[in-house]
């Protein structure tokens, strides 16, 4: 049986008694509402560990003032039913009480590229990000921990952290898993409805539409953007925030598409705010 764990020091109790029986701990951070893509990091997990901890934690640091923290959805019976069948031993699921004690005023901040691509339209985003991925690193003390690649720029963040603050913990970034008829898996699809659900499609549609273009020979950075551009500004309900063509380590734009590049978008579709990207190697 699953077990759930909601104090810092019952965690880190059960951390070190794992640990001293010489077993290796993989670690999924997450905000809960856990879908096929948040399990497939959980079995990524098990596959290469001995002790599997998910997180479920809506993050309140991370979410702008007018952001949907309040309406963020909430399952945890049907998390730890999925997380159980994804092989995860714990779940530790603590109070904002008790990661953000009365008097907390400690942040961890990346700079750079933080101000980019997201981090652009939702400052301080990556902020709380790095925060509470620090705080939970501490508690559950991972020898890997896995990072979907559907948020890339967090991926590049953490990674960027843990080099810059020689924390010892692998990142293992893992691929996006989609619905079936393309859309990136998300914990916000719920807060869709039926028909923006149906013109958010328009978004990973774009993205395999720029994909063909690049292997059909097209370069051309500012040629892909508006194969993209063109493609979402006939959805009359999806909003564009963004879209950028990024070399992936350093989030630059580029001009020409070489190398490794991320072809990132946001977009409101209806309330509801959403990411995707493609990765090419070129
Ligand atoms: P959350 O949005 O719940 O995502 C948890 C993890 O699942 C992230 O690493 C995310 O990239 C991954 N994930 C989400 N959808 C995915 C998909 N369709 N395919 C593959 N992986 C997917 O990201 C967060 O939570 C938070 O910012 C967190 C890191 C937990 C810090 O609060």
């Amino acid at each position: 049986m699953i077990k759930v764990i909601t104090t810092i020091e019952e965690m880190k109790k059960i951390i070190k008694d794992e640990k001293a029986q010489g077993k290796s701990i993989g670690f999924v951070p997450t905000m809960g509402y856990l879908h096929d893509g948040h399990i497939s990091l959980v079995k990524r997990a098990k596959a290469e560990n001995d002790v599997v901890v998910v997180s479920i934690f809506v993050n309140p640091t991370q979410f702008g003032v007018n952001e949907d923290y309040d309406v963020y959805p909430r399952d945890l019976e049907g998390d730890k039913a999925r997380s159980e069948e994804g092989g995860a031993q714990y779940i530790f699921h603590p109070t904002v009480e008790e990661m953000y004690p009365y008097g907390y005023q400690t942040f961890v901040e990346v700079f750079g590229i933080t101000d980019k691509l997201c981090g652009a339209s939702r400052p301080g985003h990556f902020r709380g990000v790095t925060t509470v991925v620090n705080k939970l690193f501490q508690i559950v003390s991972p020898h890997k921990a896995y990072f979907g690649l559907k948020d890339a720029q967090q991926v590049a963040v953490i990674e960027k952290m843990v080099r810059d603050l020689n924390i010892e913990i692998e990142v293992v970034p893992c691929p996006i898993v989609r619905e079936s008829d393309g859309l990136a898996m998300s914990s916000r699809n719920v807060n869709l409805s039926e028909t923006d659900r149906q013109s958010a499609l328009v978004l990973s549609k774009s993205l395999f539409k720029a994909k063909e273009a690049i292997e059909a020979g097209i370069q051309d950075a500012k040629a892909i953007y508006l194969i993209i551009e063109k493609n979402i500004s006939e959805e009359v309900s999806v909003h564009i925030d963004y879209i950028k063509i990024v070399d992936f380590d350093t989030l630059e734009d580029v001009t020409v598409i070489e190398g490794r590049v991320l072809i990132a978008l946001a977009a409101k579709v209806g309330k509801v705010r959403l990411i995707d990207n493609i990765i090419m190697e070129a």
